[in-house]
């Protein structure tokens, strides 16, 4: 979990720890790290979590989720490349710009993600998901998760990945197309934030209507 002593890497590092996965949290910061690490662990009650610079962690993983703010976005992918090749990564990135986060303001290319694919080349399965899943449904592992979950990427067998993990961590997750269909997901997130302010909540959220119940990867 590249940035994962953030909010939302933490928070899906905590869903997934609790699921039974084994985390690498990553950081600029080895020791914030481990901090995170303990914290999740002492939360979950088993040692599933350790703390890592994010190279390490991203050469330890079998799956790479990125959670860092837009503006670190590729110089971290860039400190990280080496090692991704070969593996699938779930980028959660929101093309966000500070202070206009209630604004759209999509990236040259048009999306965050697919930006990412293009930097990190074929040799990387990008996956997007989860940008519409507020930190805050996170953090507390008794909240039920009340968002769904668009997955978008170019590679079926790393959407059904994600799509694997989302429902792990609590939440309903959906085949949303290729990778240039992110642009919806990462959009969305600025709408979402502008509901949550005028309507003074903390996570808003999405919901895919008009599937049997029991089809979340259909
Ligand atoms: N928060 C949410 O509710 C939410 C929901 C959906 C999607 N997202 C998206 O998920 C991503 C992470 O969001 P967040 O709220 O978790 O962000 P955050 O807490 O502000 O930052 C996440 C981590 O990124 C690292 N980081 C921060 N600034 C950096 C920089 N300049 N260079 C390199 N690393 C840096 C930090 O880790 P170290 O200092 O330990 O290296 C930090 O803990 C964003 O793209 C956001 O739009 C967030």
């Amino acid at each position: 979990m590249l940035g994962g002593t953030g909010k939302e890497g933490s928070g899906l590092a905590l869903r997934w720890a609790s699921a039974g996965h084994r985390i690498v949290i990553g950081s600029r910061a080895p020791e914030r790290a481990r901090e995170t690490a303990a914290a999740i662990n002492a939360q979950v009650g088993v040692e599933r979590a350790e703390g890592a610079d994010n190279l390490a962690a991203a050469a330890s993983g079998e799956i790479v989720v990125l959670a860092v703010p837009f503006a670190a976005q590729l110089a971290t992918l860039g400190e990280v490349k080496t090692a991704l090749v070969g593996k699938i990564l779930i980028d959660v990135t929101v093309p966000l710009m500070p202070p206009q986060v209630g604004r759209v303001q999509l990236p040259d290319g048009g999306s965050a993600v697919v930006r990412a694919q293009a930097m990190l080349g074929e040799g990387v399965r990008v996956v997007s998901a989860f940008q519409n899943v507020s930190a805050e449904h996170l953090k507390e592992l008794g909240h039920a998760i009340d968002c769904d979950v668009l997955v978008c990427g170019d590679d079926r067998e790393a959407r059904a990945a994600a799509i694997a993990l989302a429902q792990d961590a609590g939440m309903r997750a959906f085949h949303a197309g290729p990778l240039a269909n992110s642009v919806v997901a990462e959009a969305l997130t600025s709408v979402l934030i502008t509901i949550n302010r005028q309507y003074k909540v903390k996570h808003s959220g999405i919901a895919i209507t008009g599937l049997p119940t029991e089809a979340s990867d259909v």
